[in-house]
């Protein structure tokens, strides 16, 4: 029962990708079960780099099935953009790529109403999204409303559901945000286009996933974003609007929980989030400045600076019992190389009280005081390590105290964007 999922245990961007893809050599299946294309996952190997925001990060390894699950929500323009880009690197995707009948589309309507909301002069609660029309989408697949990839195979039911939305999303954007909505022909040829491209693609993938888990093939679920971002578990409301943590992977894939048997947890050596939120070890001086500096930390999908903070244990040790995350990959341990002085947060202290669970209260996250402990650094270069006994004692002490105060054992610390540049500590699957 080889099935893995892999989490990302901050505010996203951990380097998941470049982690998914390393492990996508010796599995069958990545699987994507949630999220939109508000994902950015970076793939380095030799003079390739690559953002992927839809396709599964095991698409550059030949033979390699990658699957869309019902949980990710569709993009038509996005993915069809992402499909012309891999083909042009000569990335074969039939009978390679499968994407749920049962995922929902993001439409137009979906993106003029997400940034409608951000701009809403203070009427809303500004979130800081991607702007790609994700929480609308997923708010319209709760509402039962939502236009789903199966759709596109009855032409007449399709053109139905469409009606149906044009004329309450026509209303709500010209009198909320004092947007026209696009013909109704437009948005449903667009869907044609889509539809052209895209049915060879679609299957039952419940079915699909069912029957490689029977047949014994290694598959590995490929979590977006990350638990910090978790709309149930994450800082709500500045969160996305799925179920990024671990859970997601059985419903977003209808994998059933008793056949999972592994859980991943990527994290920074130290802390970014993009967009508005509470972030406690979030830093404002020249150690932040370093730190997004020298860890290029800019969004893979918008390009936005990331704010930049210390490491948080509370954050982590919240993931670890969320996700039931068995093993750690830290990556991005370089980006510490030049710092003479490395802060750990282990607890939130608000109001004299030292918090040792993660607060639900936004209040106490926003103006908690961090509690830090200080780790003499390195200052010495581990970028491009492969061997852990290579690293100076120093980073090898700040490796195992993390291991030591999260109770987990690291499986790969990542020092540089490469694939190659990994030091793998023990093995995904054993067999
Ligand atoms: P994801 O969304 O979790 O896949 O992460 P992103 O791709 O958005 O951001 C991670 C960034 O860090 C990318 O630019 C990666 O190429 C880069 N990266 C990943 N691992 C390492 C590492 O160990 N060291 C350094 N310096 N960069 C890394
Ligand atoms: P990967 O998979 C980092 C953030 C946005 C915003 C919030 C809600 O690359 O780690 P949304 O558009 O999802 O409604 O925005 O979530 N966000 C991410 N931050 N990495 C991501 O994905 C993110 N996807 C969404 O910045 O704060
Ligand atoms: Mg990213």
């Amino acid at each position: 029962m080889p099935v893995a999922v892999v989490v990302g245990m901050q505010w996203g961007d951990e380097g998941k990708g470049k982690i998914i893809d390393l492990f996508a050599e010796n599995v069958d299946v990545v699987a994507r079960y949630q999220g939109g294309h508000n994902a950015g996952h970076t793939i380095c190997f030799g003079e390739t780099e690559f953002v992927l925001h839809l396709i599964p990060s095991g698409i550059f390894h030949k033979g390699k099935l990658c699957v869309i699950g019902n949980g990710v929500v569709v993009d038509p323009m996005a993915l069809q953009d992402e499909m012309r880009q891999l083909e042009e690197v000569n990335i074969e995707l039939e009978g390679r790529l499968v994407i749920s009948d049962r995922a929902n589309i993001i439409m137009p309507y979906h993106g003029v109403s997400d940034q409608g909301r951000e701009k809403g002069d203070g009427k809303f609660q500004k979130i800081g999204t991607t702007g790609r029309g994700i929480g609308p989408s997923y708010a319209d697949k709760i509402a039962r409303t939502g236009i789903r990839t199966c759709d596109l195979r009855d032409e007449k039911f399709l053109r139905s559901r469409l009606e149906a939305n044009h004329e309450e999303k026509s209303l709500v954007l010209k009198s909320l945000y004092g947007k026209e909505l696009s013909e109704l022909d437009a948005l449903y040829s667009d869907l044609m286009v889509f539809r052209e491209v895209v049915l060879k693609y679609l299957d039952d993938t419940h079915v699909l996933m069912n029957n490689l888990i029977s047949r014994d093939k290694k598959i590995l679920c490929e979590g977006a974003q990350g638990t910090m971002l978790d709309v149930d578990h994450g800082t709500y409301p500045f969160v996305t609007s799925s179920n990024s943590s671990a859970g997601g992977a059985c419903t977003g894939l209808g994998i059933p929980p008793t056949k999972i048997d592994r859980v991943l947890g990527v994290m920074k050596a130290y802390t970014t989030r993009v967009g508005e939120g509470p972030f406690p070890t979030e830093l404002f001086d020249k150690d932040g400045e370093q730190l997004g500096k020298v860890g290029h930390e800019f969004g893979a999908t918008t390009g936005r600076p990331r704010r930049c903070g210390w490491f948080d244990a509370m954050v982590a040790r919240y993931a670890i019992k969320i996700n039931g995350i068995e093993a750690l990959i830290l990556t991005k341990i370089d980006v510490l190389d030049g710092f003479k002085t490395i802060k750990v947060c282990t607890g939130y202290k608000f109001e004299g009280k030292v918090y040792a669970d993660m607060p639900a209260d936004p209040k106490v996250l926003e103006s908690c005081e961090p509690v830090y402990t200080e780790h003499e650094g390195w200052m010495q270069k581990t970028a491009g390590i492969r061997d852990f006994d290579e690293l100076p004692q120093k980073a090898k002490d700040y490796v195992k105290h993390l291991s030591d105060l999260l109770e987990t054992p690291f499986l790969i610390v990542s020092t540089g964007p490469d694939r190659e540049d990994t030091i793998e500590l023990g093995r995904l699957f054993n067999s």
